[in-house]
């Protein structure tokens, strides 16, 4: 059985909080203190959190229908009926219309497109100047998912969806909701309704020009999937806004933290320039991906609803009650992993080293990452593209990681930009 919360685990859980600026740090303490299994003890809200592999199977795959996504709270309010927060055969539905843009066979058609939106923001880059990685990744990440699930240039209307895109995240970030669940929520309304004009804009000329859009399905984009699919606007919006939130906010958390390593780390930012300069495929650039996505996962924590008693080996969250599943804790956990807390990209050179289910950043089970396989060749690509046009050079600032909705090196990754070559 789980230990039960001591005066002593709460203080050393107030100054982790304290140190690392954040509620990760308070987390790894009680992970270290109680066990696989404990219970966050917020006022009105006591929510169980697990991890570890044999957590993550349950959740994920063999005791799945115990657990259901659909909560009530503004994520779910707000992405409505979107893939992300339904549950059985309506999610099931969504999710195979989606799914072809997707596919692993049509990802190289998109590397192309990727570099010239990279070099769309670079080509906006001083030399010499100093940059927010964490702005320019977003930048990039969002002309990307656009362009891929959308066919949408959204390049001259970057400035006009910018903050009510920014807007629409702090909304479902993690906030003094979750323990006041109708609090007040001021300054939302007019920047999300501005977002959800300019999807139904985008909605309403596809189907002006549907016929043009006639072409073999296998180059279909997201959105003529939806609409061939008979679905209506509403439920389409729901589900862009999903992908596009989804699809860029994590792109953008990954490309910005593998900047933060890289840039804290010069030694293996030189060999992974070396190599990226000198080779098709920078094994070293793969390693600190997957090293970033241990260290950072994006979506550190799965959110889940309880409908029927699941027992875990340190005890049991009954039914009606809301459990995490903590990707974060699962790849720190030193159980699993050697040296946990070090940027270590070297340990991905030794492949199956860990157990299943130990390193889960896109999830796992049926309801894993829908663009888990997209996310990484993106993130490779852009990489590379800008390792071979700018060095960087990291300003030396500290860095904390934010949970918002995803989690984020705040406040930001300062560099500075100098131009290697001319892009073609
Ligand atoms: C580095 C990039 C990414 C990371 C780390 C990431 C991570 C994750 C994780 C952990 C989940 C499972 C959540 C859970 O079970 O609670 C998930 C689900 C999902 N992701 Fe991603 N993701 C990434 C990129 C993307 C991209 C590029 C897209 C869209 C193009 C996307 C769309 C989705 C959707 C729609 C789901 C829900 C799937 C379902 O419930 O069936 N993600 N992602």
């Amino acid at each position: 059985m789980s230990q039960p919360l001591t005066s002593e685990t709460g203080r050393a859980a107030m100054r982790a909080l304290i140190k690392e600026k954040s509620a990760l740090g308070p987390l790894k303490v009680m992970a270290q203190h109680i066990g696989h299994f404990f219970q966050i003890p917020l006022p009105g809200f006591r929510p169980y959190v697990v991890f570890g592999p044999e957590a993550a199977r349950k959740v994920l795959v063999t005791e799945r229908e115990k657990v259901l996504w659909r909560n009530t709270d503004p994520v779910t309010d707000y992405l409505d009926r979107g893939v992300l927060v339904v549950d059985g055969d309506e999610h099931d539905h969504y999710r195979k219309i989606m799914e072809p843009p997707l596919h692993p066979a049509r990802l190289a058609g998109y590397t192309q497109m990727m570099i010239s939106q990279t070099d769309r923001v670079t080509s906006q880059w001083r030399d010499g100047e100093t940059v927010d990685m964490l702005v320019e990744s977003r930048k990039i990440a969002l002309l990307i998912i656009m362009q891929t699930l959308f066919s949408k240039d959204v390049w001259d209307d970057l400035q006009k969806i910018w903050k009510p895109i920014l807007k629409a995240i702090e909304y479902i970030s993690p906030g003094a909701w979750i323990i006041w669940r109708n609090m007040p929520r001021f300054g939302f309304r007019k920047p999300l309704r501005e977002l959800d004009d300019y999807l139904f804009k985008i909605i309403e000329e596809r189907r002006k020009t549907k016929d043009e859009w006639k072409v073999e399905s296998g180059k279909s984009d997201l959105l003529q999937h939806l609409i061939d699919a008979g679905l209506t606007d509403k439920v389409i919006r729901d589900q862009m806004l999903t992908m596009m939130i989804a699809g860029h906010d994590t792109s953008t958390a990954l490309l910005a933290w593998v900047f933060a390593l890289l840039g804290q780390h010069p030694e293996i930012l030189k060999q992974v320039v070396g190599e990226v300069d000198a080779s098709e495929k920078s094994q070293m650039l793969e390693h600190v991906i997957k090293e970033s996505l241990r260290l950072y996962p994006p979506i550190h924590i799965g959110n889940r609803r309880v409908v029927e008693d699941m027992q875990f080996s340190e005890g049991t969250v009954p039914a009606g009650e809301r459990l995490f599943y903590s990707i974060y804790l699962t790849h720190r956990d030193p159980e699993i992993w050697e040296n946990a807390e070090d940027f270590c990209p070297e340990r991905f050179t030794h492949k199956g080293k860990t157990p299943p289910m130990s390193y889960i950043p896109f999830g796992a089970g049926p309801r894993v990452c829908i663009g888990a396989a997209f996310g990484q060749v993106e993130a490779r690509v852009v990489m590379e593209r800008l390792l071979q046009n700018f060095s960087f050079e990291f300003t030396k600032h500290p860095i904390n990681a934010h949970m918002g909705a995803t989690l984020e090196p705040r406040p930001g990754v300062m560099m500075k930009v100098t131009k290697r070559r001319e892009t073609s």
